[in-house]
């Protein structure tokens, strides 16, 4: 694996055996010292033309807690404001040699344009509507870990769970991603949105989709809300917010419908009270911090997969820094 651009590069083996591998990089997460020696050497860009908190962060953490060094370049305070185009970027930063580009664009496409331009490895962080493979990554994560507490089964995966993903559809790369990512791993995915936000192509992704919200929480395992895109949309996909909530929002009444097992999830960041109530955002079952805490463990791993030279055994006993200057690179 050279890239991460789309959840459907990855086959069935893959994508476990980056969700395996997160597992045993969450542990570090519990450490006090949360260093591994494994990718030292090794820089990681993160381009980013877009705001973000989450992904940004995360990606910064994961490549600092193995060991690379880890650069931020934003637009602002680029020389992309000062008009310089992303062919210019790219290429400017690969003669610098960086090992990988972490990017985040408005325009769908633009982290696969950009692999053509670089021998780095190229890992698409969100790009316009498109995609956001890392994010469906860590949702699969956080889904397994939940079927697996919930059931009581460590063997428990994502085979004949129904995974229902509500909202903005067709301004989601996240939908777009987890659908795909769900597909291979075995979920059944049912897409809910208005009329308006549904995608025209719909019928033919491997996925089911209604407008009938009710009718698919009942059968809820997950249900994920995703945020309505404002920044987005240009032009009256519903009439106000107010009915957007009383259609198409996990409010109180339909958080008490749930299936007493049903996890909620969210992207982040939420709009609360517009597409989850407060009462559903923080409700015992919500698992939205337990994406953010996943973010990380899934990152680091994608970052091994990409980096890490090909072992599958990044965790040895090395536990602090001190350690890991004796050993010296071990990528
Ligand atoms: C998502 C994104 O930026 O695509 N957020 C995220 O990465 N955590 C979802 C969103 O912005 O709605």
């Amino acid at each position: 694996m050279h890239h991460l651009l789309s959840a459907a590069d990855l086959s069935r083996e893959e994508a476990l055996s980056i969700i395996d591998l997160a597992e045993e990089m969450s542990e570090v997460q519990t450490r006090e010292v949360k260093k591994l020696p494994v990718l030292r050497g090794r820089t990681v860009v993160n381009l980013f033309f877009e705001d973000s908190t989450r992904t940004r962060s995360s990606f910064e953490i994961a490549g600092k807690w193995l060991s690379a060094d880890v650069i931020n370049v934003s637009a602002k305070g680029s020389s992309v404001s000062k008009g310089e185009s992303l062919r210019d970027t790219v290429r400017t930063l690969s003669a610098m040699g960086v090992d990988a580009l972490v990017i985040r664009h408005m325009a769908s496409g633009a982290p696969a344009q950009a692999a053509r331009w670089t021998q780095a490895s190229v890992v698409n962080a969100g790009d316009g509507t498109h995609e956001h493979p890392t994010q469906s990554l860590l949702d699969a994560f956080t889904m397994r870990r939940h079927f697996r507490a919930v059931t009581g089964d460590p063997q428990a995966d994502w085979t004949g769970r129904t995974v229902v993903i509500v909202g903005d559809v067709t301004h989601s790369r996240v939908a777009r991603s987890n659908v795909l990512l769900l597909r291979t791993l075995g979920a059944r995915v049912v897409l809910v949105a208005p009329p308006t936000q549904m995608p025209s192509g719909v019928d033919s992704w491997p996925c089911e989709a209604t407008d009938d919200l009710d009718a698919a929480l009942a059968e809820a395992d997950v249900a994920m809300m995703l945020r309505v895109q404002k920044e987005r949309m240009h032009g009256g996909y519903f009439p106000t917010a107010r009915e957007y909530t009383v259609g198409y929002g996990l409010t109180r009444d339909r958080l008490a419908a749930l299936r007493p097992d049903a996890a909620i999830f969210h992207p982040g960041p939420m709009n609360r009270g517009l597409e989850i109530s407060p009462d559903a955002a923080d409700a015992a079952s919500s698992r939205v911090l337990d994406q953010v805490a996943a973010g990380v463990a899934v990152r680091m791993s994608v970052l091994y997969h990409l980096l890490g030279g090909g072992s599958t055994a990044p965790l040895g006993p090395t536990t602090t820094s001190a350690e890991a200057d004796r050993k010296g690179p071990t990528a």
